[in-house]
């Protein structure tokens, strides 16, 4: 089918929100589950394709025309500057970007070295202060960096704050609110307008509130 749409997913837990929204739509794919080891599903009548990717990748699968649409968090979009439309805010996953640190980690003289997993992101709030930083860019567990003294301050990903509780570090400032957002290919929004818009209609059906980006 021409007009299948191929559809990007985040595995994990946004994954997990994800799957139970297009459920709620009509929109999922029998087998589509976090769980599942297959990397690509259709739905019963071969209108959608659904695949799993890492969800930093989303962005790029949708940019570069490989999926038509995907669902990726806003840190992630800010982070990479994706060439992408974001079509919805699916208000799903979220959560807060943070500078976090030991209490008074800020007050610190000369260059701050922040440990992140958004270096761009963190480099863009930093420079907004004026303040000169020295970026450690880690790809997971970021809490442990100013814990062991490889970093003053770490910018990252605060929902519930247990992490940070238990590790005895605060928020020391909140850079964005974050939340997964519907993403498009430009051209397939151009050439799959009306299988877009369905699928955006359907969505919207279900989420009510949720205001278009
Ligand atoms: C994210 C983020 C924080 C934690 C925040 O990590 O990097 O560590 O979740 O959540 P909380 O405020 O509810 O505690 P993730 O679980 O994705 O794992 P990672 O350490 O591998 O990045």
């Amino acid at each position: 089918m021409t007009d299948t749409l191929d559809i990007a997913l985040p595995k994990g837990r946004l994954g997990e929100k994800v799957i139970r929204l297009l459920g709620e739509a009509g929109l999922g794919a029998a087998g589509l589950s976090g769980e599942s080891r297959r990397l690509v599903l259709e739905s019963g009548d071969g209108s959608l394709r659904f695949f799993w990717v890492k969800p930093a990748d989303v962005p790029i699968y949708v940019e570069r025309g490989a999926a038509d649409i995907g669902v990726a968090g806003r840190d992630v979009l800010l982070e990479l500057g994706a060439d992408v439309y974001e079509l919805m805010d699916l208000g799903l996953g979220r959560c807060r970007m943070c500078v976090a640190g030991p209490e008074g980690a800020l007050g610190r003289a000369g260059v701050l070295r922040v440990a992140t997993k958004f270096p761009a992101i963190a480099t863009r709030h930093f420079q907004g202060e004026g303040r000169a930083i020295d970026i450690i860019k880690l790809n997971g567990s970021i809490e442990l960096a100013p814990i062991l003294g490889l970093s003053d301050v770490i910018v990252d990903i605060v929902e519930t704050g247990t992490t940070l509780r238990e590790n005895e570090l605060v928020v020391l400032e909140e850079i964005l609110p974050i939340s997964a957002r519907l993403i498009a290919n430009k051209a397939a929004f151009r050439f799959k307008h009306p299988r877009v818009e369905a699928l955006t209609a359907a969505l919207a059906g279900i989420l009510g509130g949720e205001k278009p980006c």
